[in-house]
């Protein structure tokens, strides 16, 4: 089973983004979280392409965005363009997923999906063979520093059984209240990615907490 942690610099602090993100490069951290929220499909604004282009500057790992948006398609390819190597757009913000896949493949990136915590896993199944990676929310989007849901670890499950019998090798990544603390179940359940924002930016020693969720 691969681990993978990908720090979200929504955590980071934005004064000092540079920093931050070279921090990140530096880590064990394989990944880079960036979470783009437009205030319509999330309460929540976050930030678009010019605050992508220092991150991508700072750091050469693999920049994966998490789109809480709606008409995902509509922005896909401009966040590839950005820089990114995964776009993920949520299952929940848009009624053509396939076309939206589509669009992040001919852009030349690698595709998730991502699913709120009231939806369940089993929407995923027809979609799962074409995307490289599925994200289960376990936060409502919108916000970094929530509690972890528990009822996400049986979603996890379900879908790490799912892909196994379809024999498939996507990704499952998880985003919302991890630490240290609780990476070990989600690994244990099947999860491959694991995205910590508050408790990588607000721990004393950020790269020792990267560490210690990639050995939890
Ligand atoms: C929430 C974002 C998350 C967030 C996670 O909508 O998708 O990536 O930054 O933050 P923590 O790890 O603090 O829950
Ligand atoms: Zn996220």
């Amino acid at each position: 089973m691969r681990r993978i942690v990908a720090p979200s610099m929504l955590s980071a602090d934005f004064g000092n983004l540079e920093r931050d993100t070279r921090m990140v490069d530096r880590s064990a951290a394989q990944w880079v979280h960036i979470d783009v929220m437009d205030g319509v499909f999330v309460p929540n604004i976050s930030f678009g392409f010019p605050v992508m282009k220092p991150i991508r500057q700072a750091t050469g790992k693999v920049l994966d965005v998490h789109l809480m948006i709606t008409d995902p398609v509509r922005y896909a390819a401009r966040f590839v363009e950005a820089g990114a190597d995964y776009v993920t757009f949520h299952y929940e913000a848009t009624d053509d997923c396939a076309a939206c896949i589509e669009a992040i493949h001919a852009a030349g990136a690698r595709a998730g999906i991502s699913i709120k915590p009231a939806t369940a896993a089993e929407v995923l199944e027809p979609l799962l063979p074409s995307v490289e990676m599925v994200l289960v929310m376990s936060v409502e989007p919108g916000f970094g520093g929530q509690s972890f849901i528990p009822s996400s670890i049986d979603k996890i499950r379900r879908l790490s059984e799912m892909k196994r019998r379809m024999g498939l090798d996507t990704l499952i990544e998880v985003d919302g209240g991890i630490s240290s603390a609780n990476a070990r179940v989600l690994f244990d359940a099947g999860a491959e990615v694991l995205v910590a924002g508050s408790a990588v930016f607000r721990a004393d020693d950020p790269a020792a907490e990267i560490e210690r969720i990639l050995n939890a």
